[in-house]
């Protein structure tokens, strides 16, 4: 039993043609679902029927989905998040397009949660029999998938219990005011799987999304990318360069709604008897951008 993996992220954006043209021209996601003021959209290397929503009108999440392995799971996490004193429903299938019944779930940050074992599957871009290694005619960046999240709340402590205690995450990462034991919690990495994170929260106002990420494979994809925002006149916020905190490369970039996105590439493999990293703040800058050791003040102030 375990929660998987980042399944969407469904945000706002103030204008769906310009988001379009960000998501779909420049990141290279395909659109897999036109509604009235929605799109619904994947990448090429993912199985399922979309992974990132857009809703047109204002800025920031909507919420997230994390998809989970079985239908049982769903009442296993909807107790434990009851026990430990979050606000639950059921959603059926067919609430979200393409997606079975779930639980829905709202986190001690107030963000909103979606577990759901069940989407449609429509396959990948190259497909499961002799695949090719890529699809040839890929467009832009074309990112092979979402993911991980980061979200901010104003109890970092609580929602990282809440997330290994009630849905199995463990912590790779941990960043905190001093090496003692009564030490401040500021942000907290944490992984599902054997990626470095699969969610990540810091200390900042509840609900609010600092940004959501689009795995890339090593660092020369991570530079094509930023040629790429060059060309296409995307506002980019840092990058490239590399993270201290999970070492993954990265650039971190705007849609043109102002959401932040990133392109993460690398990390360790990691696995639950790996004990956590912890950093502590006198060395944020570094952990945080490894190369220049300087965090801008834009990174830390901007949320949507
Ligand atoms: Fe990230």
């Amino acid at each position: 039993m375990s929660v998987t993996r980042l399944g969407y992220m469904h945000a706002r954006v103030t204008d769906l043609a310009e988001a379009k043209r960000h998501y779909c021209d420049t990141l290279g996601l395909r659109i897999t679902l036109e509604e009235p003021g929605k799109l619904y959209l994947k990448a090429w290397d993912e199985f399922d029927h979309h992974s990132v929503v857009l809703e047109e009108g204002g800025v920031g999440m909507v919420k997230m989905g994390y998809k989970v392995e079985t239908d049982e799971d769903l009442s296993t996490y909807e107790n434990a998040a009851r026990e430990f004193g979050c606000v639950t429903e059921r959603m059926t299938k067919g609430e979200n397009p393409e997606v079975g019944d779930g639980v829905r779930i709202v986190l001690p940050s107030g963000h909103l949660l979606e577990l759901y074992s069940q989407m449609t599957c429509i396959g990948t871009d190259v497909g499961i029999h002799n695949p090719e290694v890529f699809p040839r005619h890929l467009v832009g960046v074309g990112v092979p998938r979402v993911d991980h999240c980061l979200l901010t709340t104003s109890d970092v402590q609580t929602t990282e219990r809440f997330f290994i205690e009630a849905l199995g995450f463990y912590p790779t990462e941990r960043l905190q005011t001093t090496l003692e034991d009564d030490a401040h919690l500021i942000g907290t990495w944490l992984s599902t799987s054997n990626t470095v994170h699969d969610i990540a929260f810091i200390e900042g106002p509840d609900n609010k999304l600092h940004h959501w990420a689009f795995e890339l494979g090593d660092w020369s994809a991570i530079g094509r990318a930023g040629s790429i925002f060059a060309m296409d006149d995307v506002s980019v916020d840092v990058g490239p360069t590399q993270h201290g905190i999970t070492r993954g490369g990265t650039i971190y970039f705007f849609d043109p709604a102002g959401n932040r996105n990133e392109v993460f590439s690398g990390g360790y493999v990691a696995y639950r008897d790996r004990p956590a990293v912890t950093w502590t703040v006198d060395d944020l800058a570094k952990g945080i951008f490894y190369v220049q050791r300087e965090v801008n003040e834009r990174f830390t102030s901007v949320l949507t």
